[in-house]
């Protein structure tokens, strides 16, 4: 495994606890996504159906509250930090969750799949529209994916803060939306629904933002930290009272034949 997934990983593993009590954007945008799948037709009966990067199992257990259809079919929980699916209630509930990678593609066992969802975890991945095109490959004629995934056009007023202050901005680089849309038709998947969000954290400053982020894991960056002189500069170039806005793709496929 190359360095940056370990560094994700081990970021997520050290804030597991946390991470629930953090993730009020998370837990809203996986309501959001199940709430919107509840009218989709249900997945052929017999093929797997997963989580993929699916943490503490917000996104599972949004979707079997508004989806009761798919409740007789468990999705595997899949994730490659083992302190995060610990503390998911549907991991061991009926198949034991899975610890793995998705830089390296799905597992066989997954292959052909019914359903797979995942939110807030592609943007983690080394190469996101890859990877998704690879998730749409593997869904079973009538099979769908549903995705949410934050994207390029994030965090403006964290670039803007960089750019004044003449230093790195250290936010993740986050995958580009018409590259993940483009992916699901090379797929060949039917476009079933298609949304980009903007949601915006409450304003608070420049370090309370960024200290967030951290508590809930996901602070890791390919962008080396800056130094103390760089942060003093970027926290004083952060604009006051601006919330935090982040760009959110909504993305559901299906594979008609
Ligand atoms: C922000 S959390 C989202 C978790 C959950 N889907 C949710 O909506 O709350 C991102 C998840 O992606 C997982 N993840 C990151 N990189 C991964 C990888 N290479 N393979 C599998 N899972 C990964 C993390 O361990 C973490 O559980």
């Amino acid at each position: 495994m190359t360095a940056f997934p370990l560094q994700v990983c081990g970021a997520f593993a050290r804030h597991a606890a946390d991470y629930e009590g953090q993730a009020g954007l998370q837990r809203g945008i996986a309501w959001r996504l199940a709430r919107l799948c509840h009218t989709l037709p249900a997945p052929p009966p017999t093929a797997p159906r997963a989580d993929l990067g699916a943490g503490s199992g917000l996104l599972s257990r949004a979707l079997l509250h508004h989806c009761p259809h798919l409740a007789g079919h468990p999705l595997l929980q899949l994730d490659l930090c083992p302190e995060l699916l610990a503390r998911n209630p549907l991991a061991n509930h009926h198949t034991a969750p899975l610890v793995w990678d998705l830089n390296g593609g799905l597992p066989a066992a997954l292959q052909p799949a019914g359903l797979l969802v995942s939110s807030f975890a592609l943007q983690w991945l080394e190469a996101p529209a890859r990877e998704l095109e690879c998730w749409g490959r593997a869904l079973a004629p009538g099979g769908w994916l549903a995705v949410a995934v934050p994207v390029r056009g994030s965090f403006p007023q964290w670039r803007q803060a960089a750019a004044a202050a003449g230093v790195p901005c250290t936010a993740l680089e986050l995958p580009d939306a018409d590259e993940l849309s483009h992916a699901l038709s090379s797929a060949g998947l039917h476009t079933a629904l298609q949304q980009r969000l903007r949601f915006s954290r409450p304003a608070l400053s420049g370090l309370t933002t960024l200290r967030r982020l951290r508590d809930l894991g996901a602070g890791s960056s390919r962008v080396a930290p800056l130094n103390p002189s760089q942060l003093r500069r970027l926290l004083h170039h952060w604009p006051p009272g601006a919330p935090l806005s982040w760009d959110v793709l909504l993305l559901v496929g299906r594979r008609i034949v």
